[in-house]
């Protein structure tokens, strides 16, 4: 059911794993329809489309045509992301792609003209900007309450049992290791809470034997606000919990994500020590959808946008070059590589 000024919009999904199957659950949370799904394994997209009564296609182009939908989730691997976003774009469609943009700059730059030439509302799915908790200590910090952000650090790992045989180890499908995988989550973090990133400087290693991407990651980055970044990744760490937290000048605030679901924010101060805040518990990816869904309504552009998602990927690559491995697209992001 839609409520006034919410209009239903018939929106599609491309890939019918597992982000098109959170992606589905959020545009029904968020009371849109999905009217078509499409994945080149076409026994997965008919049972997406068969549980909520949509169409399958196996072809972006045929979808378009036929469904015509207002807006469409892009959750393929990324290698896979330029190919529909240009054509959806093409039609005049709302994109929302999953991060990262792309396996690389020269697609992501690809997809970036193709937005502003056409004026689509292009959201990429960095997810925590719209995660409940992140956004509790986005507000404490521009409230001052920690006084002036000095340190800024974001660990995300987990062990990721079995990587060699996903996509996400495949170089040339997601572009590189944990990089791609959650530390482009981080950098979008960093730019959402703390300012852009002008220098980025890497450690690099691989732990599971025949991998030829990184599974453990470090990064300093930092930026015209002056507040140093750390942001580390791990996919062999089963143990130690996920953490965010930004050092002030007169205490920290933070995101414990071993509590509650995927996280608890925390602010903590000499006097007063770590207190957890409360959560409502309102689910991220409804909340990003909705956010995405009004943007299509409204024809606005919203962040986070494809020029986030070109930003981050920069980082990224500056992040490859400190360490010298070569790229399979031109850089020139001008970021400082501290190499
Ligand atoms: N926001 C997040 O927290 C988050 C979490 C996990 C993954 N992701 C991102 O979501 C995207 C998808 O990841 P996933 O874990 O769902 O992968 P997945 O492997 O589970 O699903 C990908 C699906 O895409 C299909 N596919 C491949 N090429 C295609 C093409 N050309 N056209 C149509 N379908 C195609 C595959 O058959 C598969 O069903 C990636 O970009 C990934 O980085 C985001």
């Amino acid at each position: 059911m839609t409520t006034a000024g919410e209009s239903p919009v018939g929106v599609a999904v491309v890939g019918a794993g597992s982000m098109g199957g959170q992606h589905v659950r959020a545009y029904q949370g968020a009371g849109a329809e999905v009217v078509a799904i499409c994945d080149v394994d076409a026994a997965r997209a008919e049972a997406l489309a068969g549980s909520i009564g949509a169409r399958a296609y196996t072809d972006v182009d045929s979808m378009l045509d036929e469904a015509h939908p207002a807006a469409v989730s892009i959750c393929t691997p990324p290698a896979q992301h330029v190919a529909p976003a240009l054509a959806a774009a093409e039609c005049g469609v709302g994109l929302l792609i999953e991060k990262p943009l792309a396996n690389a700059l020269a697609p992501a730059r690809e997809i970036a003209d193709a937005v502003h030439r056409h004026g689509v509302v292009c959201m990429i799915g960095f997810c925590h900007r719209f995660h409940e908790p992140v956004l509790q200590i986005k507000e404490r910090l521009e409230a001052g309450e920690i006084g002036r952000p000095v340190l800024f650090r974001n660990r995300f790992a987990y062990e990721f049992e079995g990587v060699e045989n996903t996509w996400f180890s495949d170089p040339a499908v997601a572009g590189g290791g944990t990089l791609m995988d959650t530390s482009v989550h981080s950098l979008d973090l960093y730019r959402f809470l703390i300012g852009d990133i002008d220098r980025v400087a890497a450690e690099l290693d691989t732990v599971t034997p025949g991998l030829s991407v990184e599974d453990n990651s470090v990064l300093l980055v930092n930026g015209p606000t002056r507040v140093p970044g750390i942001i580390e990744a791990s996919w062999t760490t089963p143990a130690g919990d996920s953490e965010l937290i930004i050092f002030g000048t007169e205490g920290n605030l933070g995101v414990d994500y071993g509590q509650g679901d995927f996280g608890v924010a925390f602010i903590e101060t000499p006097q007063a020590g770590r207190r957890m805040l409360d959560r409502s518990g309102v689910n991220r990816f409804v909340t990003e959808i909705r956010h995405f869904l009004d943007a299509v309504r409204g024809g606005q552009d919203t962040r986070p946008n494809v020029d986030d998602g070109l930003r981050t990927l920069e980082a990224i690559d500056a992040a490859y070059l400190s360490v010298g491995q070569s790229r399979p697209s031109p850089s020139g992001s001008g970021i400082n590589t501290n190499s």
